[in-house]
């Protein structure tokens, strides 16, 4: 009790519900709404992706969402000391997140590196629509040996600064301004992709699916977007949800903040297909099709310039709070189970994931030729911790909790012993998080794996 009590009173937390929504929104809207997201719909066949991509985030996203701020609220530990304070011999399943975290974090920081860089580069102007060209500036940029990494530097020396400076200065305050201006703007340039001749060619690929075209790949990568995109699997929601305060309603902030990442996510497709087809690029074209389509949009935009900068800089800020949510795990880790203090923590793992983030951006340009199962090292770290990492972590802690810990323990916590109501608990505790949402997880990794 009176380590419990302790805990509970030297633990930082948010101020409010608001500030939980605005930094778990924070976490979540990011780099994988607007880069990530229009990427796989391009490379996985248009709306067929976004159909399974919708269907994941309500059968498991949001019933996993919840049943991470659960866990987190109740240990009031961060990911590793939440599953060990329930279960010592489950300690492990959060060490699977925090791999997840640093391998995710060392590719994120080379990607928020590149959107400084257009950010600059929208402030002089594009002035290009043509394809080949927008191609011919993103891929010299990130293969350039330098260039890329003076601007990884900059993203990460200034993540690693917010967590030094710990949770309360540093992520609610950067939150609660970047949200709601990053959604007007999308929804601006998607008004303004959709006036584009052409659009509706785009509008069909995005929104009319091809069932022909589902594959246990597809479906796969789907399910490892919904992990990346809500920030599950790896601890972020759980180890922000152990700030949360004791009174805030759980099912409540589940919900906004998924709906909030997939409004932002569906209108970032609304820019980019669109887009993409008025101006006759490839929709496949991976990582890069978020950075060659908007160029052109912006340079034949009304006010380009000032649209362009205001949507990158939005964008760097989605990416540094994201970028915040992945390292604050770690950090926390070694806080609570190995006595370092948050400066040294934050200096040393920010500087290991900097340096393996340095090879990652080298990856795509001087040390593209080697590769790992044909995979470029940026391509593998992205692929094992979203297709495999986060998926297996999502599921093991859905399992931890409603069978080792037990759903009616999930339950007394979500309603404060009683106090909240929750018409659907036992639905979500005994039927989606016991059983649907670990065998849909299940079934879509092993398919998509090809084990089956
Ligand atoms: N959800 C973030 C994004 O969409 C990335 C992220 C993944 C953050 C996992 C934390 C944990 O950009």
């Amino acid at each position: 009790m009176s380590q419990q009590h302790e805990v509970q009173e030297t633990r930082e937390g948010f101020a409010s519900k608001i500030g939980f929504i605005f930094a778990a929104a924070g976490s979540a809207i990011g780099l994988g709404n607007i880069w990530r997201f229009p990427w796989l719909v391009g490379a996985y066949g248009g709306a067929v992706f976004l159909v399974i991509y919708l269907a994941i985030i309500i059968l498991v996203g949001i019933t996993m969402f919840m049943g991470e701020v659960t866990l987190g609220r109740y240990a009031q530990r961060s990911n590793v000391g939440a599953f060990k304070k329930i279960n010592k011999s489950f300690t492990w399943i959060g060490g699977i997140g925090l791999i997840a975290g640093f391998m995710i974090l060392s590719f994120y920081s080379v990607v928020g590196g590149w959107v400084i860089y257009y950010f600059l580069r929208s402030l002089i102007g594009f002035g290009m629509t043509d394809p080949a060209l927008t191609e011919q500036l993103f891929s010299s940029f990130i293969s350039n040996p330098i260039s890329p990494l003076i601007f990884h530097t900059l993203f990460m020396a200034l993540t690693i600064w917010i967590c030094y400076n710990g949770v309360k200065d540093g992520i609610e305050k950067y939150s609660n301004i970047m949200m709601p201006a990053l959604l007007a703007i999308v929804i601006i340039l998607a008004i303004r992709a959709l006036m584009l001749p052409g659009a509706a060619e785009g509008l069909k690929f995005y929104l009319v699916p091809d069932l022909s075209k589902l594959t246990a790949q597809t479906a796969l990568a789907a399910l490892g977007q919904v992990f990346f995109s809500l920030s599950l699997g790896m601890g972020s929601i759980l180890t922000y949800g152990s700030y949360l305060g004791k009174k805030e309603s759980i099912p409540q902030v589940s919900l906004i903040v998924p709906l909030m990442d997939t409004i932002i996510a569906f209108f970032a497709g609304l820019i980019i297909f669109p887009a993409v087809f008025s101006y006759g690029f490839e929709p496949s074209s991976g990582p890069g099709l978020t950075f060659v389509t908007l160029p052109a949009v912006f340079s034949e935009m009304p006010l380009g310039q000032l649209f362009g900068g205001a949507f990158f800089f939005l964008l760097f800020l989605a990416a540094l709070t994201s970028a915040i949510s992945l390292l604050e795990p770690i950090i926390a880790y070694m806080i609570e189970e190995h006595n370092w203090n948050r400066k040294k923590a934050s200096l040393t793992i920010g500087g290991v994931i900097f340096i393996v983030g340095v090879f990652a951006s080298l990856s795509m340009g001087p040390l593209s030729g080697f590769k790992i199962a044909h995979l470029v090292f940026f391509d593998q770290l992205d692929w094992v911790s979203n297709n495999l990492l986060l998926p297996l972590g999502g599921m093991l802690t859905a399992l931890f909790i409603s069978w080792l810990w037990g759903t009616q323990n999930a339950l007394n916590e979500v309603t404060n012993d009683g106090l909240l109501k929750f018409e659907l608990g036992n639905f979500w505790a005994n039927v989606m998080l016991k059983y649907i949402a670990p065998a849909l997880v299940f079934i879509v990794f092993i398919t998509g794996l090809g084990i089956f």
